[in-house]
């Protein structure tokens, strides 16, 4: 069967990967998270002090930085490696969560990311989630969804997100930092978080995930 590649675009936490996830499974597809790329450029550049104003600076950083999903069969999902260490918790904490979009606005950052994912793409038979796989990184994926939901709701399932990781942020906390990386996301140069003219508008607010997942699928087989 022709294989295809599904783009989940959208504001922060409305559900993108969780629907991407099960999306993936259905179809045997290969699921890629691209938020979690940038979240672990995001550590790298903490951890080595990078300037985000100095471009040689990140064009040196970049060229160290790898970035890799491995099949983890204990927790039985893909989780994210820098340089061949496991950032999967690391990556998901508040302080990342309020540096990646400064760090996602960088040009140099986002050339070196679409293209790797553009590589993990090549083959197609993917669900990517992210803010601009539908208009930048693939233009001609046959499905794209923009999801959205309203902000109380996404603040409360990040709230919930976080707490399975034994993490206990403030709902105020996590509404700025949801709004503050719309509001960058959305107002960058390079490739903004916008939807593309071809896709179809899914608001989660008052969904469940199985009906999130049968909307993408509908498409997927109309797209086959
Ligand atoms: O998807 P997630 O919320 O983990 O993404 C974290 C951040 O990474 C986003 O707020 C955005 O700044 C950046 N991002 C991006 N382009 C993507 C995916 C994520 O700029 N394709």
């Amino acid at each position: 069967m022709k294989k295809i590649v599904i783009a989940l675009d959208g504001y922060s936490s409305c559900g993108k990967s969780t629907t991407a996830k099960l999306v993936a499974a259905a179809l045997g597809y290969a699921y890629i998270d691209t938020g979690a790329m940038y979240r672990a450029v995001t550590l790298y550049f903490l951890q080595h002090h990078i300037s985000l104003t100095n471009p040689k600076e990140i064009n040196e950083a970049l060229k160290n930085i790898e970035v890799e999903f491995h099949y983890n069969p204990k927790t039985k999902r893909n989780e994210v490696f820098l340089n061949g260490l496991n950032v999967e918790d690391e990556i998901r904490k508040m302080y990342i969560s309020n540096q990646v979009s400064e760090v996602s606005v960088v040009p140099e950052v986002r050339h070196a990311m679409v293209a790797q994912q553009q590589k993990m793409g090549k083959k197609r038979g993917v669900v990517m989630d992210g803010r601009d796989i539908g208009t930048a990184v693939f233009p001609d994926a046959e499905v794209k969804i923009f999801m959205t939901a309203d902000v109380d709701t996404r603040a409360k399932r990040r709230q919930e997100e976080l707490l399975e990781k034994k993490q206990l942020i403030n709902l105020d906390e996590i509404r700025e930092n949801l709004l503050k990386r719309d509001l960058i996301d959305s107002t960058r140069k390079e490739s903004p978080l916008r939807q593309a003219e071809d896709a179809a508008l899914l608001d989660t607010s008052h969904m469940t995930i199985d009906e999130q997942v049968d909307f993408v699928l509908e498409r997927v087989t109309s797209a086959m």
